[in-house]
Parts: C-alpha cells; sequence; structure tokens
C-alpha cells in the first residue's frame, strides 16, 4: 500500500494561546518551539504577528530559533496584516504565511457585511500579497464546515489560482460530524480545479467532541495536513489534539498515512505545556492524561496482568509515559492486591490473601484509594 505523509502543523502558540489565561512570554513560547521541533512537528503557527508588538517579538525569536521546521504566521486577509507578518518572518528557514476570510454566509453576512463575490476578491488578493512576499502560503476558510459546498469549492479553486501552497478547510465552531466533514474534503478534492498543486488541511475544533474524529476522516478522505495542539488546548472547548491524532494514525497502519511524530516525547511535552500555560490536563484525557495508563477494576486488573494488551492497546512507553498504574479501590480483585503486596516484598499464600482481601475491602470502601502505607499496616495485621 502507498503511505502518504501527513503534515502535523502545531498551533499551540496561536490557537491554543487563544484560551483565556494561557499567555505566554517569548521566551516559554521559543522554549516551547523548540520542543516541537524535537517532537517532530512539520509546521509551527508562532502567532498572529499584527495583534500585539510581544506577539510580533515571539514569532520573530522563533524564526531565529528553529531550524527544520516550517515557521508560520496568522494574519487576516489585510494587506497590513500581510506585510507584518513577512516582516515578523523574515529570519525563518522556511516562512509560511496563513491568510484567510470567511466562508459561511453567516461569517460574510454578520461578520463582513459583504458578498460572496467580494469575499473571493478579498481572498484572492490577499493570497497574491502574501506570494509576492513569502513562497508558502496557506488560506483559511473560516468556517467552511458550515460553508456551502459549491461556493467552498470555488474560493478555493480562485486561492490555489492565485498561489496558495495549501489550503485550509477550518470546522472553525466544531459543528461537523465526522461523515460530513469527510464528505467536504472528497468533494472538493474531486471538483476544484488545480487542487493537486495545494495540500489540503485539516483544522477542527472540539465543541461537539469530535475535533480528533473529524481531522481523521478528513485525513482519509485527502487531506494531507492536519492542525492541532498539545493536550488540545484552544477557543472553547478546545482544538484537534496533536498526540490523539498521532497516535491515531500510528496504530492503524492499514490507512497507509505516517507522521514524523517522535511519539516518546508526547507526556514530556504534555506536562510542559500544562505547566507553561497553567492548563490542568483532564485525568481522563486520551494518550496523556493519569489515568490514561491506569487500571482500576478487578476484571480489568486481572486480565492486564495475565497480559497487558488485554487492555491497552499502547504500551506506555511508546508515549513516554512511566508504566502502566495499577490503582485499588473497592472495584480491585485479589489479584491486583497479592500483585501488589509482592511488588512490596510480600509474598503471601492464597489463603493469607483471602483473609487480607477481606480487611482491604473494608479500607477500600472507607477511601478512594489504598495507598502503599495502607498495605503495609494491613500486612502487619497478618
Ligand atoms: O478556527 C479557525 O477557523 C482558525 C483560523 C484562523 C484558521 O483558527
Ligand atoms: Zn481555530
Amino acid at each position: 500500500m502507498s503511505e502518504h505523509k501527513i503534515d502535523i502543523f502545531d498551533t499551540t502558540l496561536r490557537d491554543g494561546e487563544q484560551v483565556p489565561g494561557c499567555k505566554l512570554n517569548t521566551t516559554e513560547k521559543v522554549k516551547l518551539a523548540l520542543e516541537l521541533e524535537l517532537l517532530g512537528v512539520d509546521i509551527i503557527e508562532a502567532g498572529f504577528p499584527i495583534s500585539s508588538p510581544g506577539d510580533f517579538h515571539s514569532v520573530e525569536q522563533i524564526a531565529k530559533a528553529v531550524k527544520d521546521v516550517t515557521v508560520c504566521g496568522l494574519t487576516r486577509a489585510v494587506q497590513k496584516d500581510i506585510e507584518v507578518a513577512a516582516d515578523a518572518l523574515k529570519f525563518a528557514n522556511r516562512p509560511r504565511i496563513h491568510t484567510g476570510i470567511g466562508s459561511s454566509d453567516n461569517h460574510i453576512k454578520y461578520k463582513f457585511n459583504t458578498t460572496r463575490e467580494k469575499i473571493i476578491e478579498r481572498a484572492t488578493a490577499a493570497v497574491k500579497l502574501a506570494r509576492n512576499l513569502v513562497p508558502d502560503v496557506e488560506f483559511f476558510a473560516e468556517d467552511a464546515g458550515r460553508a456551502d459546498i459549491v461556493f467552498l469549492a470555488q474560493l478555493i479553486e480562485a486561492v490555489i489560482a492565485a498561489g496558495a501552497t495549501v489550503v485550509n478547510i477550518p470546522d472553525t465552531t466544531g459543528f461537523c460530524l465526522p461523515h460530513q466533514y469527510a464528505e467536504k474534503i472528497a468533494y472538493l478534492v474531486s471538483n476544484v480545479k488545480g487542487i493537486e498543486k495545494a495540500t489540503i488541511s485539516c483544522h477542527c475544533h472540539n465543541d461537539l467532541g469530535l475535533a480528533t474524529a473529524n481531522s481523521l476522516a478528513g485525513v482519509i478522505a485527502g487531506a494531507r495536513q492536519i492542525e492541532c495542539t498539545i493536550n488540545g488546548i484552544g477557543e472553547r472547548a478546545g482544538n484537534t489534539s496533536l498526540e490523539e491524532v498521532a497516535m491515531a494514525i500510528k496504530k492503524h497502519p492499514e490507512l497507509g498515512l505516517y507522521t514524523n511524530i517522535e511519539s516518546t516525547r508526547l507526556h514530556g511535552l504534555s506536562k510542559q505545556v500544562s505547566d507553561t500555560m497553567r492548563m490542568p490536563v483532564q485525568p481522563n484525557k486520551a494518550i496523556v492524561g493519569d489515568n490514561a495508563f491506569a487500571h482500576s477494576s478487578g476484571i480489568h486488573q486481572d486480565g492486564f496482568l495475565k497480559e497487558a494488551t488485554t487492555y491497552e492497546i499502547i504500551d506506555p512507553m511508546e508515549v513516554g509515559a512511566d508504566i502502566s498504574k495499577i490503582v485499588l479501590t473497592a472495584r480491585s480483585g485479589r489479584s491486583a492486591l497479592a500483585f501488589r503486596f509482592k511488588k512490596l516484598g510480600h509474598d503471601f499464600t492464597r489463603d493469607q490473601v483471602d483473609v487480607l482481601y477481606e480487611r482491604f475491602l473494608a479500607v477500600a470502601d472507607e477511601k478512594k484509594e489504598v495507598t502503599d502505607e495502607d498495605l503495609a499496616s494491613l500486612a502487619s495485621s497478618i
């Protein structure tokens, strides 16, 4: 089967940083950008240069600091934005301007108070200007998830003719279902003249909890870039989570897709982003949550202790997590209890474990989790 590379476009430092309270300074951003480069992302969206002098400076410093990754700056389809972004990116080995405009009738009417024709004019003018300043220009059709598909195809065809190298189809409001998002991408692949000259990109928000599913549906339908953030942070319910799409693609080689993500770095970077942004990761978050490799019910623990793959599809080492956790609660069984006692140096007989198990349940009913100290006092009771 032929293998298609999926470019990972990380927007932790732009869309991710839009989360209230997650603002970063330049030093923090440069540090994270260097880690993202080591992680193997293909593009770093470093910021929105015209938005503030601080953001301009961050984009400029990131462009100087990283070597082997494309550095991207966001703009509106506005001349000044594009010129300022090109200036902020002047030190980048591989600069990219990411410009765009609303594409749904909702945005065209309420945000821009204009017409579809005028949107195409503004979009193509912006792309042409950006292409005069940098060789790599990505166009975003904001709110493409709710846009009329025939108009979206016209807009995308026009910006490719104007020189866009990447066309981003954002589900800005996280509205689409996976099959609908896939249909949009497939329609563009089949109906846009010149589409083979550009990379189609997925940019999905998580308002219905579908950002990862939609991005995967998009690449299965022919897109070749995913825009995502570490820990899925971003506006409202967040963006597509980088660690989720990278691991889903890795765990499903039958898709014929791959990324350059070095998965063993995922846990470390997740923690660094969470600490730097002071934004905790929910415990049940896929791949990087505290409970992602924790087993607490008796049935699962028994299976896991016999053979880890009974309940784990990912070896925690593969994503840089310590080891799988056996959590002792009132739902745990004898095998987990005996296993933990053994780890603590107690090799009890089956009869002793039976007695200890009754005492353990009494403690476990009182507490959320039974600790090693609780086990030590149980052990001394026998
Ligand atoms: O969600 C969105 O549409 C965006 C664009 C600016 C790409 O973040
Ligand atoms: Zn977004």
